[in-house]
């Protein structure tokens, strides 16, 4: 965290991504020019994928183009078809993953600590056109992994972790993305760790691993043929060099991400009218993002603060809003927990090396307009 940096009236992004140190970047991309491959499978995209295994915590690593085509690969690699359950409070991409694979998500409630699917709604959605769970690392914070599980293996459903925001997460020591059938992650330049747009599939499942390889590159086999319905969600050489060079920053962005998430809690947590998403003892997290909850009472006030801070020209994200709901996904029960959520979450600026000035005037800023 800088001491240092941004001046009062510069404007405050909502999160800053770390670049590459520029001599690192250069000596890789010295390297992928004297390889002469920029894309399809080369071997700067090897050297990350298998750099990628043991943080993923599988040996199948399959990068792709965004998070959003990791999901769908995932999908469509485990041959889904029908209904599939996931979380009524996630961002878009979620559910639309999903539509494109042809499926129909059922949305579920989440549990009102992290905003994760919560099993016992997961339950009571189940019917025989279920095919799979869906869920979501809600802000990185890990959704139920062994509540998922045990429902899973018990109605012989596939299970899929939308694991987008989760990279640099652990549940007791193994990586979040070690469970389930598969999960799919992304490397947004916003993500804690990133190749600017880029993303990823790890699974336990050497099949469905080769399946994913094959869709990314439009379904083609060995003898040059499309043996399937794939798209072009290839990562490229350039994009694997910055992932490269950011994973060995990873810990550092997240130890950072954690102090500055730690002053923001430390100044505000003692207001009745914020509660901060915060990891469980068993986590250690990433702090991908700083998840306020804003209410007094049953009045939100994340709109109010929203606005309070963009008239002060600081960024925050309302994230999620529920309107994909009705547009081909079924919600069969109500949802309170994320309707709740989707009326008083804000999430405040973060990132590894954000400037305390800038955290203590954001939270003052916020202070300000609940109390
Ligand atoms: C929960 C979730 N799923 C999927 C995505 C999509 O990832 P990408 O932007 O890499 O396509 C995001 C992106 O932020 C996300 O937060």
């Amino acid at each position: 965290m800088k001491d240092d940096g941004l001046h009062g009236s510069e404007r405050v992004p909502l999160v800053r991504p770390r670049v590459p140190a520029s001599d690192e970047l250069t000596s890789l991309l010295d390297s992928i020019w004297r390889s002469g491959r920029l894309t399809n499978d080369g071997p700067m995209l090897r050297r990350f994928e298998a750099a990628l295994q043991k943080e993923l915590g599988w040996d199948n690593v399959v990068a792709t183009a965004n998070g959003t085509m990791a999901l769908q690969l995932a999908c469509r690699a485990l041959r889904l078809d029908g209904e599939v359950i996931t979380s009524a409070f996630t961002f878009p991409a979620t559910i639309q993953a999903l539509r494109w694979n042809g499926l129909v998500p059922v949305l579920a409630d989440v549990e009102p600590r992290w905003l994760t699917l919560d099993p016992a709604s997961v339950a009571a959605l189940i019917t025989p056109r279920t095919c799979a769970i869906v869920a979501v690392h809600a802000f990185g914070h890990p959704a139920d992994v062994t509540g998922l599980q045990t429902l899973a293996s018990r109605h012989g459903l596939a299970l899929v972790y939308d694991a987008a925001p989760a990279v640099g997460v652990r549940v007791d020591g193994v990586p979040v993305t070690a469970f389930g059938d598969a999960s799919a992650v992304s490397f947004h330049a916003t993500k804690v760790m990133h190749t600017v747009e880029g993303g990823a599939v790890c699974t336990p499942h050497d099949d469905a691993a080769e399946a994913v390889r094959r869709l990314r590159n439009f379904g083609l086999g060995e003898w040059g043929g499309a043996e399937e319905y794939g798209t072009n969600a290839k990562m490229n050489e350039l994009q694997a060099a910055v992932g490269l060079s950011l994973l060995r920053t990873l810990d550092a962005e997240v130890a950072g991400r954690a102090q500055a998430a730690a002053v923001y809690r430390e100044l505000l947590s003692n207001l009745p009218t914020i509660r901060f998403l915060w990891p469980s003892d068993a986590v250690s997290g990433n702090y991908a993002y700083a998840v306020a909850r804003l209410r007094a009472g049953a009045a939100p006030l994340a709109d109010k603060v929203h606005a309070v801070l963009g008239r002060h020209g600081i960024d925050s994200r309302r994230y999620f809003s529920h309107r994909y709901r009705g547009r081909g996904t079924l919600c069969p029960h109500p949802t309170p927990v994320a309707d709740a959520a989707a009326e008083d979450v804000l999430c405040l600026p973060l990132w590894g090396d954000i400037p305390r000035r800038t955290l203590m005037r954001v939270a003052g800023l916020v202070a300000e307009a609940v109390s």
